[in-house]
């Protein structure tokens, strides 16, 4: 097997919860997750997916436990080299697509790529191609309030992919969308991440969601409940 493009081993998240106790809510997660993988995490509502998610992206720490991208512990890095590795690294796709509303379309999708210092020309060309990917070519001068929900969530992935991270996250992307917009944008998320073979991770209450992934994790009290492949889904 391959050195797993991240893993996490024994990953406990407590929270403060009043005076003088915690809740815990993760409680000891060991997974590896290998490059390329599409795999759905599902579970009820408050089992940790997002806080899974969140530790997973380094955007939070763990009160116990390590992630290992590619063998390395990012959680020893400190905040301004974990800032700047997960901007190249990783994209996120949010439940609620938070675009800045005072920029365009293409503005928002060039943002991570502005942050990162990517040369200005060559970025606005990229974005423009993703804005085309997403079926959002005649909609790059647009404010979001201007777009609806769905047509938000495309910008917000775009966005998600404008560093070209090896690791996409998204979480209840289509979460607010109605089943035709979810819909589409499912088939884009997988189109988008299979034809760059990127590792996409994807925490969804969805079924249609669920099934077409590589595999899919289950949450329960704090731990992995179930892991399975699917691997007949191979070629979706
Ligand atoms: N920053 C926080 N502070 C305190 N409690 C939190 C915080 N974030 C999440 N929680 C709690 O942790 C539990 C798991 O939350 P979350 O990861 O959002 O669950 P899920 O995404 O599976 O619905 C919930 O009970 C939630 O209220
Ligand atoms: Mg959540």
């Amino acid at each position: 097997m391959n050195k797993p493009l991240l893993q996490t081993i024994g990953l406990h998240k407590s929270y403060p919860m009043g005076k003088n106790s915690r809740l815990e809510v993760l409680k000891g997660i060991d997974l590896e997750i290998q490059e390329g993988e599409i795999i759905a995490i599902i579970g009820p509502s408050g089992v940790g997916k997002s806080t899974l998610l969140h530790l997973i992206g380094v955007l939070d720490r763990p009160t116990e436990g390590q992630v290992l991208i590619e063998g390395e512990d990012v959680f020893r890095y400190d905040d301004a080299r974990l800032a700047s590795f997960r901007n190249h690294t990783i994209g996120f796709v949010f439940q609620f697509h938070h675009l800045l509303p005072e920029f365009s379309a293409l503005e928002n999708v060039m943002m991570p790529g502005l942050v990162a210092r990517q040369d200005h020309a060559t970025l606005q060309k990229h974005a423009m191609e993703l804005l085309h990917q997403v079926g959002l070519s005649g909609r790059a001068q647009h404010r979001p309030r201007e777009l609806s929900g769905g047509e938000q969530q495309r910008v917000a992935v775009a966005r998600a992919l404008i560093n070209r991270p090896r690791l996409l996250l998204a979480d209840e992307p289509s979460g607010n969308l109605d089943t035709e917009s979810a819909q589409a944008l499912h088939e884009m998320l997988w189109t988008l991440s299979r034809q760059q073979q990127q590792t996409f991770v994807v925490v969804t209450h969805n079924l249609d969601l669920a099934a077409r992934s590589d595999r899919v994790i289950e949450l329960y009290n704090g731990r992995v409940k179930s892991d399975v492949h699917n691997s007949n889904h191979k070629i979706n």
